[in-house]
């Protein structure tokens, strides 16, 4: 049985799709499809598609089937994800594999039932569903399976997920459907604000990952970017620091600490107590942004770190979720 089953984990991010089989990560692409218009037809998928932002004829649009973490076009998901598990298969083609999906916390029963059919219809045997945090708790091997508290904090392109666990199940959780695309849409208001000046998305992504930060910092980068003059609409080149994406930042920010604080008055205090102990694991991509931790760790007054593998914990941890399929079946969202 086992030589002909293939276990086969994916991360159905807002920003990015990660699939992994139970020795590797085997693929990570955008969540993104770029569609002719005028043939109704996908021309690009993931990378490919990526690329032509910007740079291709009016008529292809780029889009994103998931939004805050969920599915929101069902055949452009399905149509990623059957090129993507066709991608990896190798042998799967023929002993189509036993998927592990995450998902938000707390999505709704329709949202569930659809990406349980997109992996089935994509090509799996049987597939199962996992909650993101917890995922992420067995991507970064944290002792979940004791009765102690273990705190997750998962900061997403398209969500914000905080939750407690104890014994492979959920005790306390809240999501905030915005993360790190709300930081880009910050640092965009705050430059029109401030400058008359419009910048793109990936524009304002660049300012976020290479000079921005979560805290003021000793190191005070600058960075150049082009803009577009929001009265002329000419070209407007404008040098921005650091000091100013912090400031960018201070409320997208403030959400996601509020989001954080909920689980803790919702978590009992025996479980609060061990969480101060062992700290609180900081992942996803988001978790990159200089200085988050220091102002999580300040906020909430426990400790929080960053893992070692923010951006594949979840999938990583979706492999091994479908090994201990039994011990958590009770505790996982059911389709
Ligand atoms: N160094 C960094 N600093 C700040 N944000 C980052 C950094 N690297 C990636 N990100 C952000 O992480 C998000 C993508 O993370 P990911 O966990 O893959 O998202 P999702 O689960 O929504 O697909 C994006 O919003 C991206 O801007
Ligand atoms: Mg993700």
């Amino acid at each position: 049985m086992a030589i002909f089953s293939k276990d086969l984990g994916i991360d159905l991010g807002t920003m990015f799709i990660r699939l992994a089989d139970s020795t590797q990560v085997l693929l990570e692409e955008p969540t993104i499809v770029a569609i002719d218009d005028e043939e109704q037809k996908i021309v690009a998928l993931g990378q490919e598609a990526l690329d032509m932002v910007g740079r291709v004829p009016e008529s292809i649009e780029i889009a994103r089937p998931l939004v805050n973490g969920v599915i929101a076009d069902y055949e452009i998901t399905e149509t990623l994800l059957a090129y993507f598990m066709r991608r990896v298969s190798g042998t799967m083609r023929i002993f189509r594999p036993r998927t592990m999906v995450s998902v938000p916390y707390g999505v709704t029963s329709v949202e569930r039932r659809a990406v349980y059919e997109a992996v089935m219809e994509a090509g799996s045997r049987e597939a199962y569903l996992i909650q993101q945090t917890l995922a992420a708790a067995l991507g970064i091997d944290l002792p979940i399976r004791s009765p102690s508290g273990n705190m997750v904090i998962y900061l997403g392109g398209g969500g914000t997920e905080a939750s407690v666990m104890a014994m492979y199940a959920i005790v306390s959780a809240e999501t905030l459907r915005g993360g790190g695309i709300e930081l880009d849409k910050a640092i965009i208001n705050y430059i029109r604000k401030k400058y008359g000046v419009i910048i793109g998305q990936v524009t304002a992504e660049k300012l976020k990952i290479r000079i921005g930060a979560a805290v003021p910092q000793d190191l005070e980068q600058s960075m150049e970017v082009q803009g577009q003059d929001q009265v002329t609409g000419l070209p407007s080149p404008i040098t921005l620091t650091t000091g100013e994406i912090v400031e960018a930042l201070q409320d997208p920010l403030k959400d996601i600490l509020e989001t954080c604080r909920r689980v803790l008055e919702k978590t009992p205090p025996e479980l609060v107590a061990d969480i101060i102990d062992r700290g609180v694991a900081l992942c996803g991509g988001g978790a990159l942004l200089r200085g988050i931790d220091k102002l999580l760790t300040q906020s909430l007054g426990i400790p929080a770190y960053l893992v070692d593998n923010p951006l594949t914990c979840v999938v990583e941890g979706t492999v091994r979720g479908l090994g201990m399929y039994n011990l958590l079946r009770r505790n996982l969202p059911q389709v």
